[in-house]
């Protein structure tokens, strides 16, 4: 029933993930609850490691930023790839070590440059003229900026138009043509000791050819970075390996990714004479499918479709709003019955465009059903918003059966914290 999803088990008609009954759980501690299996997380990482046993893995902290989930790929070997200097905070307080975090983004500002230098962490320089202003706050700290060059590939992933970041028109990186000689100018800087070139071409892709050709090209220029005298110690090929999130539609693993890119990469590196550290950068293949969202219904509204309107809209899991996305849905109390209607399952947000699943078979619904939407743990609760008045939701760990809090949901308070009214209009 559950494919490859070996963390997740029906039983008595109840949905039980890492032997933890789903429904039970979801009364004990209310709903919306994201619900993680720790198993499935480790051996999501080790997968990596055997397929690719002499690169780093740095995890996409954007992809899931729960402390105790980044604690357990820090235990794992993993590094961090962070995005804003909170990400560097969050990473090193779960114990990533500095020297495997490399903190990227196209937007930093000083103070965000002086944080990295401070924190001691490796930066991806995304522009030329990102690179200036660095070297300006490296000197003025008396520090030296260790740099990755984001490049722009040009390669087009075939993925979702708002997640595919390597095409030439989108905003991230330097135009493939101008990395060497910025490299070049690099090494004239002082503050700045290049080390090496960063790519990232898009994110849930499900083909391996486009991470190849990013292979080649990123390699191409490498070899005009080490022509014009260059050293290149890193080669860090971003993340982007999809997951399966329907089961009609396959995804290849990280063995297949290896099986792809590490024959060009090892080639190319030989061709130059150059032994680099390879860095990946996976959020949602280590950790999507290791998590579902428990929402309860509300209601079943006969109407000119039939609606369950459930706890958890959009606020919760923004993917099926923003991208269209498919999550797969289970009733967690009636896992083994038969399917018997078609259901649009909706969220409690006042917008028309909160739909969480359309058009699902399903068993019959009533209120108090919960229902279990999978493949939730990348890019769900990191994108969570307290829109509408919603606080956001728990997050559990599940060991063997065992479950723990690692992140309370919010209450009201959450709602008001930090505000305050000027004390002119309480007059
Ligand atoms: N490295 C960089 C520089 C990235 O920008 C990203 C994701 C990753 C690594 C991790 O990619 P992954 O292995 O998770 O595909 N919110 C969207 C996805 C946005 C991805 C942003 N960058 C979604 O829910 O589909």
């Amino acid at each position: 029933m559950f494919g490859p999803k070996s963390h997740l088990a029906a039983r008595n008609d109840h949905l039980f993930l890492e032997g933890r009954d789903c429904f039970f759980l979801a009364r004990q501690l209310g709903t919306p609850l994201y619900v993680t299996s720790e198993s499935r997380l480790r051996e999501n990482i080790r997968a990596y490691h055997r397929a690719f046993p002499e690169a780093d893995k740095y995890f996409a902290v954007k992809a899931n930023g729960n402390l105790t989930v980044l604690r357990i790929a820090a235990q794992e070997g993993m590094g961090a790839d962070v995005f804003s200097s909170g990400e560097i905070a969050i990473a090193r307080l779960a114990g990533m070590p500095r020297e495997r975090i490399l903190y990227n983004g196209n937007s930093k500002s000083e103070r965000d440059h002086r944080m990295a230098l401070e924190a001691g962490v490796r930066m991806s320089v995304d522009s030329r003229e990102e690179l200036e202003h660095l070297a300006k706050t490296a000197q003025a700290a008396g520090k030296d900026a260790e740099i990755l060059f984001r490049v722009n590939p040009d390669v087009s992933p075939g993925t979702h138009p708002k997640i595919a970041t390597g095409l030439r028109t989108s905003k991230f990186g330097i135009p493939a043509e101008q990395v060497s000689e910025t490299y070049s100018r690099a090494m004239d800087l002082a503050g700045i000791k290049p080390v090496g070139l960063h790519c990232h071409i898009g994110s849930q892709i499900l083909d391996i050819s486009p991470f190849v050709e990013a292979t080649r090209k990123m390699m191409d220029i490498a070899k005009d970075v080490v022509n014009a005298g260059g050293a290149i110690k890193t080669i860090d090929l971003g993340g982007g390996l999809g997951i399966q999130y329907h089961p009609d539609n396959p995804a290849p693993t990280p063995a297949d990714l290896a099986e792809g890119i590490l024959p060009v990469f090892q080639e190319r590196c030989r061709e130059l004479g150059i032994k680099p550290k390879l860095i990946l950068e996976p959020g949602r293949s280590i950790v999507a499918d290791t998590t579902i969202m428990l929402t309860s219904v509300n209601v079943v509204k006969r109407a000119h479709v039939n609606f369950v309107a459930v706890d958890a809209g959009f606020n919760v899991l923004a993917r099926p709003m923003l991208y269209d996305s498919y999550h797969h849905v289970i009733v967690a109390n009636k896992a083994g019955k038969d399917a018997k209607e078609t259901y649009t399952v909706v969220g409690p947000i006042c917008e028309t465009g909160d739909i969480l699943a359309k058009e699902r078979r399903l068993p019959l619904l009533e209120r108090g059903d919960v229902l279990a939407v999978l493949d939730a743990g990348a890019y769900g609760f990191s994108m969570a918003s307290q829109y509408n008045g919603q606080p956001r939701p728990a997050e559990v760990l599940v060991f063997a059966g065992e479950a723990e809090v690692t992140r309370r949901s919010e209450d009201t308070s959450a709602l008001l914290a930090g505000q305050n009214i000027p004390a002119r209009l309480l007059r």
